[in-house]
């Protein structure tokens, strides 16, 4: 079973586009699962130009799949975070002013910084999910620092799929049978859409959650949220 968890920071961009709560981010969170979502995602970023802080508290009231919320670890996060206690906290390298996340961690550069934040989040009762490339090395390290998931960064598979779809999964598939042998769970997410996401779930074994934003909150416009969720729901079938 691969969870389906719906990322509405676009959502948000939209109603901060007029200043009032239209739409309501909490109506949204609420009808995604109604539709099917198996999980909510937000990336509150430090400009807030889409999910704000201070929306993280009526969502965590009111979202009864799993809460993932992403982000880079700065101390107003952890701070967030850890009041909140989300089921799941994905951390990103992001720096503050980046448009979007476009790399993973390196988890070998960067160990004993992820440990510390990893074991803050865990004594809080959070899992953790470090979002990562497909490297070997890096997916070894990633099990060092104690997180219990990696999020596998989906974008380059994205981008080279309708060149060779073989080829854009191989390292994905690779990495997911390093993470099934040494005992990280896998998700995954960026880019993945309605074209790709029935291929790259059937070449990961292991695959436990996907968290998909920008093509499907696109892909509503035309089909309504209601099918559209359905529609990534069949492909993870
Ligand atoms: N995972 C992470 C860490 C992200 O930053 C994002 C984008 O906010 C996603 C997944 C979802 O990517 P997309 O919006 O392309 O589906």
């Amino acid at each position: 079973m691969t969870k389906l968890s719906v990322n509405i920071n676009k959502v948000a961009l939209i109603r901060n586009a007029r200043g009032a709560n239209y739409p309501d981010l909490v109506k949204i969170a609420r009808d995604c699962e109604e539709f099917g979502a198996e999980g909510i995602t937000i990336h509150p970023r430090p400009d807030q130009r889409h999910v704000r802080y201070d929306d993280i508290a009526p969502l965590k009231e009111v979202v009864t799949t799993e809460f993932n919320i992403e982000g880079y670890p700065s101390p107003d996060f952890m701070e967030l975070v850890i009041k909140n206690k989300p089921h799941q906290c994905t951390l990103v390298p992001d720096l503050p002013g980046a448009l979007t996340s476009d790399n993973g961690w390196d988890t070998i550069t960067h160990k004993n910084y992820l440990r510390d934040i990893v074991a803050r989040l865990q004594d809080a009762g959070i899992r953790v999910s470090l979002f990562i490339d497909p490297v070997e090395d890096r997916l070894y390290a990633a099990k060092e620092t104690g997180t219990d998931r990696i999020e596998l960064y989906t974008g380059p598979f994205a981008h080279q799929f309708n060149i060779s779809r073989e080829q854009a999964v191989t390292s994905f598939a690779e990495a997911a049978v390093i993470c099934n042998k040494i005992g990280l769970g896998i998700n995954a997410g960026h880019d993945l859409n309605l074209d790709n996401l029935s291929y790259f779930k059937k070449h990961i074994s292991g695959l436990l959650e996907v968290s998909i934003g920008h093509a499907l909150i696109c892909d509503a416009l035309y089909f309504g949220l209601k099918n559209t969720i359905q529609m990534y729901l069949k492909q993870l079938e």
